[in-house]
């Protein structure tokens, strides 16, 4: 089971308005962007878990990126870009990503070279940029310390890399390219 949720920044104030009690307080020296951003980020995990029938809530305890304490049968993944925000949560034995990014957003000839593996496939470089950061963020801290974008090779609907591999889709939305990628635990 799971559950995916985009949001657009100012949809849910009441929201909004709980987290950022929260990130005022342990982003306090963060410029306010960034303090939207992670706002953004956890309402919209609020909901993916509400759909859930779980109340997730500022007080808990997020453990890492990917588990919240006393929830840990779920795993879950967040991703925003300016005004909009996403998360997905799965209950089972999966660990997703999400990456979100604008459909307008150029990637340069110059990022492309330093993320691009040598047997990737023939993706536009959105898509390849968008799978590879939410093949990344579904890989465990110990593996994601050894590796960067440039060792996980995408194909058709599936990544891989040294020692892991998963599937991964693309989402259809009028304005954002949404990616969720999931590796089995
Ligand atoms: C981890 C990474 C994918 C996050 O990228 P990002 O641009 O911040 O991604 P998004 O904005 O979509 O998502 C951010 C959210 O992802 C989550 N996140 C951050 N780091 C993460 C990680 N290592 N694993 C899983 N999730 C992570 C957080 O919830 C974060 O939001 P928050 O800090 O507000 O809670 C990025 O740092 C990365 O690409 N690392 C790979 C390094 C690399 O290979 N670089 C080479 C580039 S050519």
């Amino acid at each position: 089971m799971n559950e995916l949720v985009i949001i657009k920044s100012g949809e849910h104030p009441d929201l909004e308005k709980m987290w950022m009690e929260k990130a005022e307080k342990q982003l306090a020296r963060f410029h306010p962007n960034r303090l939207k951003e992670w706002v953004n980020g956890r309402v919209a995990l609020t909901m993916a878990f509400k759909r859930m029938n779980i109340d997730i809530t500022p007080k808990d305890e997020f453990l890492g990126y990917q588990k919240i304490k006393g929830q840990e049968k779920y795993t879950f993944s967040i991703s925003h870009t300016p005004g909009w925000a996403g998360a997905i949560v799965v209950a089972g034995n999966v660990q997703p990503g999400l990456d979100i990014e604008s459909l307008d957003r150029e990637i340069d000839e110059k990022i492309l070279e330093r993320f691009i593996h040598p047997y990737d496939g023939k993706f536009e470089p959105l898509v390849l940029w968008t799978a590879k950061e939410a093949a990344y963020k579904s890989l465990p801290d110990t593996v994601q310390q050894k590796f960067w974008l440039q060792s996980i090779q995408i194909s058709e609907g599936k990544f891989s890399g040294d020692g892991f591999h998963g599937v991964w889709s693309r989402i259809d939305h009028p304005e954002l390219m949404i990616i969720e990628a999931s590796r089995a635990l």
